[in-house]
């Protein structure tokens, strides 16, 4: 278990352009939601964050992959720079694959997470995503319980942590409704159609004790991940 640091601190995103927005970081400990829909970009920010954590800020990380098998999403994320087997052998990172998740309980698969992190001593967490952790489970809790379980558990450690959502296009939700409830934070990628072509933007839907931008952000992906544009509006 991490001591979870100063209840203030603030802990470089890893995301460019992001952090101006948020008053200089993310809080260290808090519980993220990331949402959106499909390609908008949730694997590619919560790997960034990761990556970029334990190459430029010295914190480990843990990354639970459960939609992508790991050697895809190894692939992928390595055209960024990602070098993910690099850092799993420099014992930066560890890339929890999906089938060593689920077939138990919840609390199980949390535990399994947990005891993984705690052994590498990593202060980050990704979970993507949430609904597709939960499916795996075999125990099939009320949502609302999974979640307070999920946020109390990872919280009560210290962790900074990613859970992914996915939001199904033209959906009002962002999720099932509840986990943006319980969150620290929620964080938004959108899909847009601007002059036949498909563009993604950023909000900062919510983020608990911090005065945050309230507008949307240009995203941009590239060579190296992707980067939030401080001053647009589409
Ligand atoms: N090398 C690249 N250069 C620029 N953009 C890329 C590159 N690779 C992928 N992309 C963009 O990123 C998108 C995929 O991002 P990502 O996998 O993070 O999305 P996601 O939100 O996790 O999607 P899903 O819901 O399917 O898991 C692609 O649809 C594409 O638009
Ligand atoms: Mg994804």
């Amino acid at each position: 278990m991490n001591d979870g640091g100063s209840i203030n601190e603030r802990i470089p995103s890893g995301i460019d352009g992001l952090d101006d927005l948020i008053e200089g970081g993310l809080l260290r400990g808090d519980t993220i939601l990331l949402a959106g829909g499909t390609g908008c970009g949730k694997t590619i920010f919560s790997s960034q964050f990761i990556n970029n954590g334990a190459v430029l800020c010295n914190e480990k990380g843990v990354y639970a992959t459960l939609e992508e098998d790991r050697p895809s999403f190894m692939r992928n994320m390595k055209r960024f720079g990602f070098d993910f087997e690099k850092l799993e052998a420099e014992g930066k990172v560890l890339v929890i694959d999906p089938s060593k998740i689920g077939g138990v309980g919840l609390d199980v698969n949390l535990q399994y997470i947990v005891s993984k992190a705690d052994e590498l001593g990593a202060t980050r967490i990704v979970i993507d995503s949430l609904p597709a952790f939960l499916s795996a489970c075999e125990e099939k809790l009320e949502y609302r319980s999974a979640m307070h379980l999920i946020y109390e558990l990872l919280k009560g450690h210290g962790y900074t942590t990613i859970m992914t959502v996915s939001v199904p296009v033209g959906s009002r939700s962002l999720g099932l409704g509840i986990e943006e409830f319980i969150a620290d934070a929620v964080m938004q990628l959108e899909s847009v159609v601007v002059d036949y072509e498909l563009k993604t933007r950023f909000l900062v839907r919510k983020m608990r004790g911090t005065d945050h931008s309230k507008r949307y952000h240009t995203v941009i992906f590239s060579d190296t991940g992707l980067e939030i544009v401080p001053f647009t509006t589409q």
